[in-house]
């Protein structure tokens, strides 16, 4: 199998490499939960707690891509779209998280992954998008070491089976939900909530990034990286500033400074020792495996956050009610702070190259007019973004990936199946694909950057 084409070096506004992509996770997409000796994942379990998901969803069919994954690179590449960021699901590839591999599940990842490079799309693999193996859960989870310690064989088996055909990989994607979300407000799964345990799992998830860097780099040539989701916090009122900072520090920091640095913000770790006591977890040599090198720093953004002053919150800090245009999840459409936290990046973290891995937002406007989704705000938010990402390469920091989230409406996790973030819009009771509009538009923005015509 060839690797994937170099595109042309001739594109306006982009760099040499520059691929534009779009993303999906395997929870949200697959379905087939319980086929070819997929083991269980947290996700399974939690999607089926009364009241944990919106209208009692799961992911057990969700997009069925597990069967339908040919049609949907074709449409792809009906798109021109350049690159496929998809996850791979532990469980369904080491059903107990640790033994033996599921040889079913690895030979599908692989035809999918052949499957792209067939059709000259790039294939990069998220080895972690949240669906932990419900056997590792029962072993104690994130909050115990040994889950980072089974996490780097995983990355190494992953290396070993699919390393001569992945083009990218990326450790985790977004350590802040699966820790905080996932274990300290307990809205996603494995739905703990208890906030000692959640710095645990932060350190531990970490902890398990830097040693699946060394497996992967063992034996793999291309580029590895950590996706993140990065917020610029904006004070909701002057004397809010504080709080912004601090939570900045939480959601941010906590994680870019260990990958980075191999410092974690020391303000925050004397908040955090002040509120809950010493954190016994962190080993002084962790910091050394957290900070490995990277090749590229993923980047998801959505939003910016507005936050206040609190004296409940353990943060003494809280996230606001945005003010201004907003998607339907409730988050506010800015896309200049794409533009200043790419900026920010570079001056506080340097040189790294960055690969944007998911941006996108969700819209309840959606109407079918001859046989496409009419979807203008989801157009508009992706055409401001896409500048903002522009205007900021145009200001020398080093993007070289785009990837949209998500290229089919799916599985928004506690959210079900009621927020669309599609450029192609999934009838859940057919699995037809109806292309929306912003998929066309997008379509024409990759054509007219790579100087072709649709
Ligand atoms: C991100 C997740 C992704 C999707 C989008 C909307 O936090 O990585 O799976 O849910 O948000």
């Amino acid at each position: 199998m060839t690797a994937t084409a170099p595109l042309p070096e001739s594109s306006l506004g982009v760099p040499a490499g520059f691929r534009f992509g779009a993303a999906t996770a395997a929870y949200q997409i697959e379905g087939a939960a319980r086929e070819d000796g997929r083991g269980e994942s947290i996700w399974d379990r939690f999607s089926r707690l009364p009241g944990a998901v919106v209208n009692g969803d799961t992911g057990d069919v969700a997009c069925d891509h597990y069967h339908r994954w040919a049609a949907d690179l074709d449409l792809m590449v009906s798109l021109g779209l350049e690159s496929y960021r998809f996850s791979i699901a532990w469980p369904r590839v080491q059903p107990e998280g640790r033994g033996p591999l599921n040889r079913r599940g690895v030979a599908w990842y692989r035809r999918l992954v052949e499957g792209c490079l067939e059709r000259g799309i790039e294939p990069v693999a998220t080895l972690y998008h949240w669906d932990l193996p419900q056997a590792r859960q029962e072993a104690g989870g994130w909050a115990v070491r040994d889950t980072a310690l089974r996490f780097a064989e995983y990355a190494d088996l992953m290396a070993a089976e699919l390393g001569d055909v992945v083009e990218g990989w990326i450790t985790h994607n977004e350590p802040w939900v699966v820790a905080i979300l996932g274990h300290a407000v307990g809205r996603k799964a494995p739905g703990v909530r208890d906030w000692p345990t959640a710095l645990g799992v932060a350190h531990h998830l970490l902890v398990s990034h830097g040693l699946a860097v060394d497996a992967l780099r063992a034996r793999v040539k291309t580029p590895v990286g950590i996706t993140l989701n990065l917020n610029p916090m904006r004070p909701l009122r002057p004397g809010d500033e504080e709080a912004a900072e601090r939570m900045d520090a939480h959601q941010n920091r906590w994680f870019l400074d260990p990958v980075l640095r191999g410092t974690y913000p020391v303000e925050l770790l004397e908040h955090y020792t002040s509120v809950f006591g010493p954190l016994p977890l962190i080993n002084p040599e962790d910091l050394d495996v957290i900070s490995r090198p990277l090749d590229f720093l993923g980047v998801n953004y959505y939003n910016p956050t507005f936050v206040r002053a609190s004296d409940e919150a353990p943060l003494q800090a809280e996230t606001a009610v945005p003010r201004g245009r907003t998607t339907a999840m409730g988050w506010p459409v800015d896309a200049e702070g794409l533009y200043e936290l790419l900026l920010r990046l570079r001056a506080d973290y340097g040189e790294l190259p960055i690969w944007i891995t998911e941006n996108g937002a969700a819209f309840d406007d959606e109407t079918l007019v001859d046989g496409v989704v009419e979807d203008p705000s989801r157009v508009a938010y992706l055409s401001e973004h896409l500048s903002a990402l522009r205007r900021a390469i145009a200001a020398g920091v080093d993007v070289r990936r785009y990837h949209a989230w998500s290229l089919l409406d799916n599985f928004e996790w506690e959210h079900g199946y009621d927020k669309r973030f599609g450029i192609v819009r999934v009838d859940y009771e057919t699995q037809e694909r109806i292309v929306k509009r912003s998929a066309l538009w997008y379509r024409d923005h990759i054509a007219s950057v790579r100087g072709r015509r649709t």
